[in-house]
C-alpha cells in the first residue's frame, strides 16, 4: 500500500499467553538456514543444521501503508535455545531510512536487545515482562532470549516507510554478542566484527 487516503482505523488483540495477535498480515518464520555466518561458534552451527533446520524466531506483523507518518506493528517471539554458548537472537537490523526510531513493548520472557549505531556507541537492554524499550533512529537493533524454556514475546511498532537494511550487519556482524558463561549470560566483543 503507496498511500493511505483510504486506510481507517482498527483495533487487535494481543494473545500472550498463545503468543499471538488476531489477524495478522503476515507470518514471517525465521530457521536456522537464515543465519548463517551470524554465530560465532561455526563449528557448533554447521553441527545443530545437520541435524535440523529448527525454528529460532517468528513474526506477525500488522501492515499499515508505507508511508511517512504510519506505523507498521507486530508482535516478535524469540524461541530458546543456543548455538554453541550463543543464545537464539534476531538477525538484526539497520532501519534503511536509518533516522526512524522503534518502539518495543515486552510481555513475555527474558532477554536483551542488542543496539549499535554508526557513530561506533554500543548499548544492551534487558528486556522483561512490561519493559518498554525505545530503540532511537541510527541504531541496529537485535532481540536476544536468555532464557532456555521460555519464548520472548514482544510488540513492537516502527515507521512503516522505514525498510530494512540486514546487509550491513550480515556482513560486519554487532561488535557485541551475549553468549552463556558459566550459566549466565555474558556480554562479550564479538572476535569477527569487522
Ligand atoms: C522491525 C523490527 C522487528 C524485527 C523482528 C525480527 O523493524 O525491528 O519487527 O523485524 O524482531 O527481527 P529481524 O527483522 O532482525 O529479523
Ligand atoms: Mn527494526
Amino acid at each position: 500500500m503507496r498511500d493511505n487516503k483510504n486506510f481507517k482505523p482498527f483495533t487487535y488483540k494481543v494473545d500472550i499467553k498463545n503468543e499471538e495477535i488476531s489477524n495478522p498480515d503476515n507470518h514471517i518464520i525465521r530457521k536456522l538456514s537464515s543465519m548463517k555466518g551470524q554465530y560465532m561458534d561455526e563449528k557448533a552451527y554447521e553441527e545443530m543444521i545437520k541435524k535440523e533446520d529448527c525454528i529460532l524466531y517468528e513474526v506477525y506483523e500488522k501492515f499499515a501503508p508505507e508511508v511517512e507518518g504510519e506505523l507498521l506493528q507486530g508482535m516478535s517471539i524469540v524461541h530458546p535455545g543456543k548455538v554453541g554458548n550463543e543464545y537464539f537472537m534476531t538477525k538484526g537490523h539497520f532501519h534503511q531510512i536509518l533516522d526512524t526510531a522503534e518502539f518495543y513493548y515486552c510481555v513475555k520472557g527474558h532477554g536483551y536487545m542488542m543496539m549499535e549505531n554508526p557513530e561506533g556507541d554500543w548499548a544492551a537492554e534487558e528486556l522483561l515482562p512490561n519493559t518498554v524499550l525505545y530503540v532511537p533512529g541510527r541504531w541496529a537493533h537485535r532481540s536476544i532470549n536468555i532464557k532456555s524454556d521460555e519464548d520472548l514475546v514482544t510488540i513492537f511498532a516502527y515507521p512503516a516507510n522505514a525498510g530494512h537494511d540486514y546487509a550491513t550487519i550480515e556482513t560486519k556482524g554487532f561488535r557485541k554478542l551475549v553468549i552463556e558463561e558459566n550459566g549466565k549470560p555474558e556480554i562479550i566483543d564479538n572476535p569477527k566484527w569487522k
